[in-house]
């Protein structure tokens, strides 16, 4: 188990380009895979969860082929950035094998700590003539299940588990069309009841309470899909042929979520975040630091493969707390524990209501993000759907735990450049399900004065 150190060295300037989005690298693996020919992803995200859904495709006998092509920064093609030294981009060929065609694995799937794998495979296996189990790691084993299992029963699929957690072993069969209102807005929940849909003669509808990320809606209608959205509400309809498709995939605005942040937070700081994915399903955080005073601007706006990118642009600046709550909680919903740390280095208090599912996400976020604050001296309150937090002007070095969390790991990497002195973060492998070059990332930057 691996631990990283953090000195705060002062302000950060430079570029950097965040690794590609978890989100749509896992979107573009399944459904390449349902479709029926060759499909080229570009620029995939190379981290533990999307090569869990890899692996999983790989066992149901479809050809998944991975190369690392040299780095569009070496070609000439990107500005020489700070990161020029990290990872190649990886480019994926898959040749689908349609709807249909899938092979029943031998052995369990294992969907490592992904909820995205383990939901989306769940629509996926419910449309099968075959039986499979989907397993994971402690973490993925105490999430809830529940919201998939209901909507997916009701199509028709058997679906055993003990406590609604995994493993699950799913039995598919034929499909009956649903309209299903979801009790949580969950693009996990929503993406798996329309993948279901697919393999059912008719239209599926799925709604949801907020709008939650809008990724499979958008590359289900690429792929000709036929789909329609009305609001809150997204209706599929079943059985057509899904076309292979070549996509380029942005980077993670979750990931360039954690130097945003540390580029308004650390005073002197100057940060050009490139290729960021700006999804405005994704994007709550950039409205919520905007209103709480960071200076932020979005450059170089474009769409690459349906989805809308810029440059980020953030400059050190004062902020003030703010009430968050609606609908703009699901746009931020893996943000919430770097605004935490944005929240404890405002001026006045930040209240976050409306937030349950962070308690159930890849540790319940409530706590462990309180917990670890205070450890830097914060004065935190842990509401059940949400937290208090009173901002002060610099935060205490720590000896700081990750709940084996991405999400917690980094955003604590980014509050200790906001200590004098060092802070240690343990249990940080899991910062590889995600975002593997980050440490680099921060080290360069950090250098480059
Ligand atoms: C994801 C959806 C969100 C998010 C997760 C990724 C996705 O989960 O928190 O990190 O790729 O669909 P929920 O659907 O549980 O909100």
């Amino acid at each position: 188990m691996s631990q990283i150190s953090i000195k705060n060295t002062g302000s950060l300037r430079g570029e950097l380009i965040p690794p590609p989005d978890k989100s749509i690298s896992h979107r573009a693996i399944i459904l390449s895979s349902l479709a029926e020919g060759k499909s080229i992803i570009r620029n995939f995200l190379y981290a533990e969860d999307p090569l869990s859904t890899i692996g999983a495709f790989k066992q149901m006998g479809v050809e998944i082929a991975i190369s690392h092509q040299p780095s569009a920064v070496s070609r000439g093609e990107r500005p020489l950035a700070l990161t020029e030294d990290r990872n190649p981009e990886t480019e994926i060929t898959i040749h689908g094998k349609g709807l249909t065609g899938l092979k029943e694995p031998k052995g369990a799937i294992d969907c490592g700590n992904s909820g995205t794998t383990m939901r989306l495979l769940c629509g996926v296996l419910s449309g099968q003539p075959f039986s499979a189990t989907l397993k994971g790691d402690a973490s993925l084993t105490r999430r809830p299940m529940k919201r998939v299992i209901e909507p997916l029963t009701q199509m028709g699929a058997i679906i055993k588990s003990e406590n609604s957690c995994p493993p699950l072993n799913i039995t598919g069969g034929k499909l009956k069309p649903i309209s299903f209102s979801s009790p949580v807005a969950s693009a996990q929940v929503k993406s798996a009841i329309l993948l279901a849909g697919l393999y059912c003669d008719g239209v599926t509808t799925v709604s949801e309470p907020e709008k939650s990320r809008d990724h499979t809606e958008r590359m289900l209608r690429a792929a000709g899909v036929d789909l329609s959205i009305k609001g809150l509400t997204v209706s599929v309809q079943g059985r057509a042929a899904l076309k292979p498709f070549d996509i380029i995939v942005p980077n993670d605005f979750s990931s360039a979520a954690f130097f945003i942040v540390a580029g308004i937070i650390v005073p002197g700081s100057e940060l050009l975040i490139k290729n960021t994915g700006i999804n405005p399903t994704r994007t709550g955080l950039l409205k919520i630091l905007q209103s709480m005073g960071a200076n932020i601007k979005l450059e170089h706006k474009r769409e690459v493969s349906g989805e809308p990118v810029a440059d980020i642009h953030v400059k050190h600046s004062g902020l003030s707390g703010i009430d968050i709550a609606g609908d703009m909680v699901p746009k931020t919903i893996d943000e919430f524990p770097i605004l935490c740390v944005a929240a404890s280095l405002a001026q006045g208090k930040t209240k976050i209501t409306g937030a349950k599912e962070l308690r159930v996400k890849e540790s319940d976020r409530i706590t462990a993000i309180a917990a670890e604050l205070r450890k830097m001296g914060v004065n935190v309150e842990e509401l059940e759907d949400g937290l208090i937090i009173e901002g002060q002007e610099k935060l205490r070095p720590a000896l700081i735990q990750s709940y084996g969390d991405h999400r917690i790991a980094m955003s604590m990497a980014i509050a200790a450049l906001m200590t004098d002195g060092e802070t240690t973060i343990s249990d940080t492998d899991c910062i590889n399900t995600s975002f593997p070059g980050f440490m680099g990332i921060l080290n360069k930057l950090q250098q480059a004065k």
